[in-house]
């Protein structure tokens, strides 16, 4: 089975990430497939990003983290989905069924609705990992949810709750985790309802030009390239894996 799924349900185009002994943490091939979900969603006039029921996405493959501390590269293909998320003029929908993490949080700020199951906790622990926010969080996140929670999320890396995330703007529904998908598709299916055209254009109107995203995407990601090669960053991943030994 692929890692990433992607169906056609009508109008509403649906990408699954599908990792789940790896709770969806993403790969490169899972970072391309995703931007061609979206480059190529042609007619779907809604798209909705899932995961698994109990994780939505782990963030990035640590794995690939530890490989690029030694190419200094940051790979190609998440710079090409996070370009493909800030230019998609589909609506999108996210069904977070569980734990977030990483570039699994600051997706969410790409999309137009999100879902989240009660138990979702979302977290970026990019500090903590050596690392800096990436994905234009640094100006979406304060701009989103004010200065004091943005700092408190992506700088301090605290967890945020799926109550508290809804209170800071970031989710647009809590609901018990079984009926996550459900309300996705629900919303899903009444934006793919309502006028093709003036949803583009509103969503354009409240969104800005994507210009200004994919110029702070692209300053981020220098600087996450330089840190990834920080001593800090190293030990970070080390003891990710060393955790269990
Ligand atoms: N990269 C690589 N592997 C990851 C991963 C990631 N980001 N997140 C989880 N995994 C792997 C674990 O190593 C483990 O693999 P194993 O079974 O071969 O040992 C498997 O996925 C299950 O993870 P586990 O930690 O046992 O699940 P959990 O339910 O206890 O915790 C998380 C889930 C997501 C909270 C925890 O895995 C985690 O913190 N992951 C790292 C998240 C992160 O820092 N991402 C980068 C953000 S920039």
């Amino acid at each position: 089975m692929p890692d990433i799924l992607v169906t056609d349900d009508g109008p509403v185009r649906i990408v699954r990430m599908n990792r789940p002994h790896k709770k969806n943490a993403l790969t490169l091939a899972m970072y391309a497939a995703m931007a061609q979900a979206i480059e190529d969603a042609g007619s779907a006039r809604a798209l909705v990003i899932a995961g698994g029921a109990d994780a939505f996405c782990a963030g990035n493959d640590i794995n690939d983290f530890v490989h690029m501390t030694k190419t200094g590269a940051l790979g190609a293909p998440i710079l090409h989905f996070l370009h493909a998320l800030a230019r998609c003029e589909t609506p999108l929908v996210a069904a977070v069924g569980g734990v977030a993490v990483g570039v699994g949080v600051t997706m969410l700020m790409h999309c137009d609705y999100v879902v989240a199951a009660d138990h979702a906790r979302l977290s970026t622990p990019f500090v903590s990992l050596g690392l800096v926010p990436e994905a234009a969080s640094s100006m979406i996140g304060p701009r989103l949810m004010g200065q004091a929670r943005a700092f408190s999320l992506l700088v301090m890396g605290k967890p945020l709750p799926a109550a508290d995330a809804k209170a800071a703007g970031l989710v647009n529904a809590v609901v018990q985790a079984s009926e996550v998908e459900n309300a996705a598709l629900t919303a899903a299916r009444a934006i793919a309802a309502l006028p093709a055209e003036g949803v583009r254009t509103a969503r354009r109107l409240l969104r800005g030009a994507p210009d200004e995203i994919v110029r702070r995407i692209d300053e981020e990601a220098e600087l996450f390239k330089q840190r990834l090669q920080s001593p800090e960053a190293k030990a970070a991943f080390k003891a990710f894996f060393d955790r269990s030994c």
